[in-house]
């Protein structure tokens, strides 16, 4: 008979098989559809109904639908003969697509970006970082792949506006940031800081900075013309200048980057920072003996695919900013799964 150890220990093994599992049913329900059709319905929908307006199989359809339930993801009513399906309140706020909270596409890139690239963690582990060329058809670098066509450029885009749509008020009130009137955003992709961020400190202006490509969809697609305190700035932030600002936002910039190219983008930051500015850094950070957070450690496992960057601890990001010329560091953990710095030219 096993023991209440062995239990135990069996349970976390389980968990830890089945977690690919689980993260593909939510993709997939997301993916097909499932929540919208829920959240769009006036009433509680069967499998058939549910099956028939979304293509697919009843047989495939029920069995992902009772998974759903078991991940409390759906909710199930059984009325005489029938048993019938509806979105739980976490579903209809961060999985439809149309809440203002929902994660539906950063969960798309989850799925169609990163999850595949799982396949080949033991190359990547064996050699460092993932090498792209040994595969066919794999493109060069990071860029030719994430950013090979404004459809793409924009999935990006609305992905990492979702996660900042949980986190950004937390990260743009970790410190008073009133007293900084003209702000760069740098990396800031689809805006979602900088409308946080002109809402919050209405005296201020905000400038996103970012790749050409990302700057000409996000003026189109994602920033309106109403949000007239918000510029733009289309630069390469390794090649070109940084324009002056009081206050650089940096967030989830330096984790892709590893210590050299940080070092210039901070020094360049630091050069056009105004006398009395600073930068704010937004990034997930590592407890300082390594030993978590979780998601720390997940997100250092995704960039071995992606960039050269890593998941720092709170004095690696404190060397970088006092090696480039920044004092008064301050840090502050937030809510969300991001630490928050501020430091002073
Ligand atoms: C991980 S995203 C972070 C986006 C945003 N700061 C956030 O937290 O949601 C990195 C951003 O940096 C931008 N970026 C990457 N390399 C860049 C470069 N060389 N010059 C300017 N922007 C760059 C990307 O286009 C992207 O918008």
């Amino acid at each position: 008979m096993n023991s209440t150890e062995d239990i135990e220990n069996i349970n976390i093994l389980t968990q830890y098989l089945n977690g690919f599992v689980i993260s593909k049913t939510v993709f997939t329900a997301c993916e097909m559809g499932v929540f919208d059709l829920l959240l769009g319905s006036k009433e509680l929908l069967s499998s058939k109904m549910i099956s028939d307006r979304l293509n697919s199989s009843l047989k495939g359809m029920e069995k992902l639908l009772d998974a759903c339930v078991a991940l409390k993801l759906l909710k199930v009513e059984r009325k005489n003969t029938q048993v019938l399906y509806g979105n739980t309140d976490l579903s209809n706020l961060y999985l439809a697509k149309s809440s203002p909270k929902s994660q539906y596409y950063y969960m798309m890139f989850f799925s169609e970006s990163l999850y595949s690239k799982f396949h080949y963690l033991a190359d990547a582990v064996r050699e460092g970082k993932w090498q792209r060329e040994k595969f066919d058809n794999s493109p060069k670098n990071i860029f030719e792949e994430l950013y090979s066509s404004k459809e793409n450029i924009k999935k990006i885009m609305l992905a990492m506006n979702a996660s900042c749509s949980l986190c950004g008020r937390d990260v743009m009130t970790a410190f008073d940031l009133s007293h900084f009137p003209l702000i760069c955003d740098v990396g800031g992709c689809g805006g979602a800081l900088a409308k946080e961020c002109i809402s919050l400190y209405p005296n201020s202006t905000i400038t996103i900075l970012d790749l050409p490509e990302v700057v000409k969809i996000a003026k189109k697609d994602f920033v309106s013309a109403e949000e007239h305190r918000i510029n733009f700035c289309a630069v390469d932030f390794f090649k070109d200048p940084v324009p002056e600002a009081d206050l650089y936002i940096l967030a989830r910039i330096l984790l892709d980057w590893d210590d050299e190219s940080c070092m210039e983008l901070l020094t360049k930051v630091h050069k056009a920072c105004k006398p009395g500015g600073g930068v704010l850094i937004s990034e997930i950070v590592l407890n300082e003996d390594r030993s978590g957070p979780i998601e720390a450690h997940f997100a250092s496992m995704l960039l071995l695919f992606y960039f050269e960057g890593k998941i720092r601890t709170p004095s690696e990001l404190s060397r970088l900013l006092s090696a480039t010329g920044f004092k008064e560091i301050q840090m502050k953990k937030t809510q969300s799964q991001y630490n928050v710095i501020l430091a002073r030219k």
